[in-house]
């Protein structure tokens, strides 16, 4: 049975990729520290093929341990974000790059290793050109500037594959509502108002559940797809956040948006991507940016930031 080590399995993405791949019939261990609090593997703990590690991705004996007889290693632990690393940007570092050279460091020869990367690696694109896995990476933030010294670590291992992500949306057990279009989804369930900055810069977006599908694609198709970085986006949906908060008025009527006309947005990415290289391996999303959105304005009336407030 192939055995699957996760860090950070307990985070927004891993709480979809673990229960794909236990259904799949992996052995799946996860070394995460729960930081979010957050039971987010709740739901599969039933599964006597999973194993739960309550540690950090940065203890050298815990993962060496762990990783001793495991095939596959999937490095999900990290801070994530422009925001958090600058507000924490040591363990930015340690976590983001170190652990995962001390990580590559202790792996076999023949250990596969599945690495998510950021496309904000590309920064600001050339307008109007298609970011392809060739272009150059200038990543604005220390988060952009630790994944892509992260991605140079583990390619140079034999035995891995890198996906450069676009900006994920939809619904997981451990939600994150700090990405792009959960963000605009939040504001337009609870507040039906969005200010939007720079609402011509352009990014590209992933439905959380087909980033975990790609990468069991990764794992089905290891040795022709191994060595190689690809882009994971929807090839529809390289949009303005204009053009997301049209489509997400689409399915909130109520939404007023309205662009701003001074101040900025700090996160300057501004970018379109082709995901050809990926799509040319057999790889197609499953799920459309309308779908997410609308999967996002059911689950939103489950969450809700009430704490300080009755309604
Ligand atoms: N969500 C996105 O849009 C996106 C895009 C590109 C790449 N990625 C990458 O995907 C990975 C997962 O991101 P996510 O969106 O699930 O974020 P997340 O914050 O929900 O998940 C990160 C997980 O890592 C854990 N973690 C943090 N520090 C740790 C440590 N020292 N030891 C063990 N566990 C630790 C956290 O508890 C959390 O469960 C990250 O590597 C991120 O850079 C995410």
């Amino acid at each position: 049975m192939t055995k699957v080590l996760i860090t950070g399995g307990g985070g927004y993405i891993g709480a979809q990729l673990v229960p794909i791949l236990l259904e799949r019939g992996y052995d799946v261990t996860v070394i995460d520290t729960f930081a979010h609090r957050v039971n987010s593997l709740g739901h599969v703990c039933h599964d006597d093929r999973l194993e739960i590690v309550r540690g950090d991705a940065r203890d050298e004996a815990l993962v060496s341990a762990h990783l001793k007889d495991m095939d596959v290693v999937i490095p999900l632990a990290a801070l994530v974000g422009a925001p958090l690393c600058d507000r924490e940007p040591l363990s930015a570092q340690s976590i983001n790059v170190d652990a995962v050279k001390m990580l590559v460091s202790r792996l076999s020869k023949d250990q596969q290793v599945i690495f998510p990367v950021t496309n904000s690696g590309y920064g600001v694109g050339e307008q109007g050109a298609f970011c392809t896995e060739e272009s150059p990476l200038r990543p604005i933030s220390l988060y952009g500037r630790t994944k892509v010294e992260a991605e140079k670590i583990v390619m140079a291992h034999e035995n891995a594959i890198s996906f450069r992500l676009a900006t994920v949306f939809g619904m997981s057990s451990r939600m994150r509502i700090d990405l792009l279009v959960n963000d605009f989804c939040y504001r337009a369930c609870r507040d039906r108002t969005i200010v939007i900055f720079e609402g011509h810069f352009k990014r590209n977006y992933i439905h959380v559940r087909d980033v975990a599908l790609g990468f069991l694609h990764g794992l089905d198709n290891f040795s022709t797809m191994r060595g190689e970085v690809y882009n994971m986006g929807l090839s529809s949906a390289n949009l303005s956040k204009l053009e997301l908060a049209t489509k997400i008025k689409e399915q909130v009527p109520s939404l007023v948006y309205i662009e701003a006309e001074t101040g900025e947005d700090p996160d300057k990415r501004d970018y379109i991507v082709s995901n050809d290289k990926l799509e040319a391996t057999g790889w197609r999303p499953a799920y459309s940016l309308e779908q997410g959105i609308k999967e996002l304005v059911k689950g939103y009336q489950m969450l809700r930031n009430e704490v300080y407030s009755n309604i």
